[in-house]
């Protein structure tokens, strides 16, 4: 066992089961994930509305979202010139070190009639065939659940306007039935969850 981890397994023994998680946590980000943190938040737990939560997001999903930054197939005035200097390795460890962080909630009070409405079109539209229940999302399918309120508009919208492309048209496809008021009470739903 190494000494960091004796240490931590010896105060997460000492303290209350809370301190523990975030020991861990707190372990060997990769070098560059400093960079990152600044948008996305401490442990990539964002606090800015324009800006995801990367923290329990699925590892691949984020590595290829990463990719695409760096090829321009997704574009963001924000995002996009942090990918410029990456290694495909970098990206590896950087996906695997926000997906294996704690997601916290943020404190998003949903309009409970929207969010209602915005559920009853997530069922009919059939989202968590792709996103599983929950919208905890697998693989290349992203996690919606807990996402920012502004964040997820702003997506659906982009994929509805064929600004955000980067997909195998799943995406566009499924936004391309829903209307400003459905993307509207999704993310009510969705930010709620
Ligand atoms: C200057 C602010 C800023 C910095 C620094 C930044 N990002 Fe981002 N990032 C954004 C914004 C804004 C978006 C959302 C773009 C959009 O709306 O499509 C984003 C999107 C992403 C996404 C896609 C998430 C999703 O749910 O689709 C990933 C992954 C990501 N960033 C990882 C990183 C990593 C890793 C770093 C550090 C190397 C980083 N970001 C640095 C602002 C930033
Ligand atoms: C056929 C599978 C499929 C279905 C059905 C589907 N999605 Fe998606 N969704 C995806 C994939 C794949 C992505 C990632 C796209 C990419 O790679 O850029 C995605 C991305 C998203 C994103 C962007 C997340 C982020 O972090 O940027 C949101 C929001 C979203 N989906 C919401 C929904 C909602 C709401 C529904 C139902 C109305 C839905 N999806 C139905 C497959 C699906």
């Amino acid at each position: 066992m190494r000494f960091t981890s004796l240490v931590t397994a010896a105060l997460g023994a000492a303290f209350f089961c809370a301190s523990a998680p975030v020991l861990a946590q707190a372990a060997e980000p990769p070098p560059k994930a400093v960079t990152c943190t600044t948008c996305h938040g401490p442990q990539g737990n964002s606090i800015l509305p324009q800006v995801p939560a990367l923290a329990g997001q699925t590892a691949r999903y984020m590595y290829l979202q990463l990719r695409d930054f760096q090829e321009g197939r997704r574009t963001d005035p924000l995002m996009s010139t942090m990918v410029k200097d990456l290694t495909r390795d970098e990206m590896r460890e950087l996906a695997a070190y926000f997906a294996s962080q704690k997601h916290v909630a943020l404190k998003f009070q949903p309009d409970p009639e929207k969010a209602k409405l915005g559920k009853a079109k997530a069922d009919e539209t059939l989202c968590t065939m792709c996103h599983l229940g929950g919208f905890l999302g697998q693989n290349e399918i992203p996690r919606v659940a807990g996402q920012s309120y502004d964040y997820i508009l702003k997506q659906l919208r982009d994929f509805k306007h064929r600004v955000r492309t980067n997909d195998a048209g799943n995406m566009t496809s499924v936004a391309n039935t829903l209307s400003e008021t459905d993307i509207e009470n999704l993310a009510h739903y969705l930010a709620g969850l």
